[in-house]
């Protein structure tokens, strides 16, 4: 079967580079972090249901975001870059046509699931397909509220990808609710909203990341959001709105910014400065964590830009203790576990993490991933079906481990920081993973002073 593979994507299968990170005698200097994944999925989709031009600055040019685009273009919308800015010229709510071929949305599970509600309701048929990581991953949880507009689906047993979306050529609107904690979710069903006449209604009982309800708003979408008296919100979004362009300022992903600031905390003598860091309170639970924890960490030059808190992150070198991180934090820093347990491992006393069973089904099941990781790094590690603890060991950990990332961004990264921190190098067995969200991250660490180098293999 055709399918719109990506040339990057199929590169991809082509080399394995393995990567060391050395111990880091320190970490000093500015940086800025590629743009926001959430946002960037969000943008490219948005933009490209408007009738006129959108242009989009900083957008994040990973492998995930492009396999985004690959598909608003393959459905018809115009998207090009010119010089920095990304430029969409849309094909307006409910414009959006059958692809010729199938979709493949590589590693993107934020790009797959929130497609499935943008091509919900238009009456189109598309099939999605994806990576093996992808392909692992639950989707009933997004096909069970898009049924309920009239959309129907094809699914591998198991409700797995590939999924053909045929989507409702009348969709009547809906009241769905949340029983996962999922941003993707919640996104989808708003989405598929965006091409619904009447009232969409998501109820959400622990709120998540809001770029999507942001975004439509930034659009000119009618959506109201309200706190529940039992905990949680109400958003409705009024579909078929007039749609309008509107440019988008991308800020710097805190997810990718987690772990030079981690780095940053855990090399001795480390000082990095981050810069425009998007600061979303329905994200940025990875900050006020590390400074219960003791981070000398502090935002500088605090602000709004394109509707997004925005501030500079600096972080010096700190003793770090452990903590009890509350399960209703999660969702503001679902991705950031991995990291924050490479943080807790350097830490003096136990770090307990609750309520992270969604760790168990993202790029890989990321809860075992960090368990295993820091297991062979020397550090003690107990752990469930939804909670983990960490015995820091107050310094450096052994270190040495080889981690296999399978095909998981952000588990490579993770131990790629603990292996600046370790008393021996560490090594991840796939680079290329790093591309999914951090295009340049290796040259961005070591511009601060790390030693990750390419390692035969
Ligand atoms: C995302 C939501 C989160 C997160 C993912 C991005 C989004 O997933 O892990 O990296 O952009 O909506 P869930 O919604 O499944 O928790």
């Amino acid at each position: 079967m055709l399918s719109n593979r990506p040339a990057f994507l199929a590169r991809r299968m082509e080399f394995v580079t393995a990567l060391r990170a050395h111990p880091a005698a320190s970490l000093t200097g500015t940086v800025r972090v590629p743009g926001d994944k959430s946002v960037s999925h969000r943008s490219l989709m948005l933009a490209g249901l408007c009738i006129g031009e959108t242009r989009i600055s900083g957008l994040l040019e990973g492998e995930d975001v492009l396999a985004t685009a690959a598909a608003m273009r393959a459905m018809g919308a115009d998207i090009k870059k010119e010089g920095d800015v990304w430029v969409v010229n849309g094909v307006g709510v409910g414009g959006l046509r059958t692809p010729e071929t199938v979709i493949d949305m590589g590693n993107a599970g934020t790009g797959v699931r929130l497609m499935m509600g943008v091509v919900a309701t238009h009456p189109i048929v598309c099939t999605f397909t994806g990576d093996a990581s992808l392909s692992r991953r639950p989707m009933e949880r997004v096909m069970g509220p898009l049924r309920a507009f009239g959309t129907k689906f094809t699914s591998r047993d198991g409700g797995l990808l590939p999924i053909t979306v045929e989507g409702a050529t009348d969709p009547v609107p809906v009241t769905a609710t949340m029983t996962v904690a999922s941003a993707q979710v919640k996104s989808a069903v708003l989405l598929a909203g965006l091409n619904t006449p009447g009232v969409t209604t998501v109820i959400e009982p622990v709120p998540t990341r809001d770029h999507t309800e942001n975004m439509l708003r930034h659009f000119g979408a009618d959506v109201s959001v309200e706190a529940r008296d039992e905990g949680g919100t109400i958003i409705k979004l009024t579909g078929q709105p007039e749609f309008k362009p509107a440019d988008i300022q991308v800020p710097a992903d805190i997810s990718s910014a987690a772990f030079p600031m981690v780095a940053g905390l855990i090399v001795p003598g480390g000082r990095v400065r981050i810069e425009a860091v998007g600061l979303n309170p329905l994200r940025a639970g990875l900050i006020e964590t590390l400074q219960e924890m003791g981070a000398d960490l502090t935002i500088e030059n605090a602000r709004i830009e394109g509707g997004e808190p925005v501030g500079d992150i600096f972080v010096a070198h700190s003793s770090l203790v452990g903590i009890d991180v509350p399960p209703e934090r999660a969702p503001s820093m679902i991705d950031e576990y991995p990291v924050l347990a490479v943080a807790a491992a350097c830490a003096s006393g136990t770090t307990r993490m609750t309520g992270v069973g969604e760790l168990r089904v993202k790029e890989s099941d990321r809860l075992a991933a960090t368990v295993e990781g820091l297991q062979a790094s020397g550090v003690t590690v107990r752990f469930g079906e939804d909670w983990m603890e960490v015995d820091g060991v107050s310094g450096k950990p052994k270190g040495g481990a080889d981690i296999a990332v399978d095909l998981d961004h952000r588990i490579a990264m993770a131990f790629l920081v603990l292996g600046l921190a370790a008393e021996n190098p560490v090594t991840i067995d796939d680079a290329a993973a790093i591309a999914t969200s951090f295009p340049g991250f290796t040259d961005l660490m070591n511009g601060l002073g790390a030693e990750i180098t390419e390692v035969a293999t």
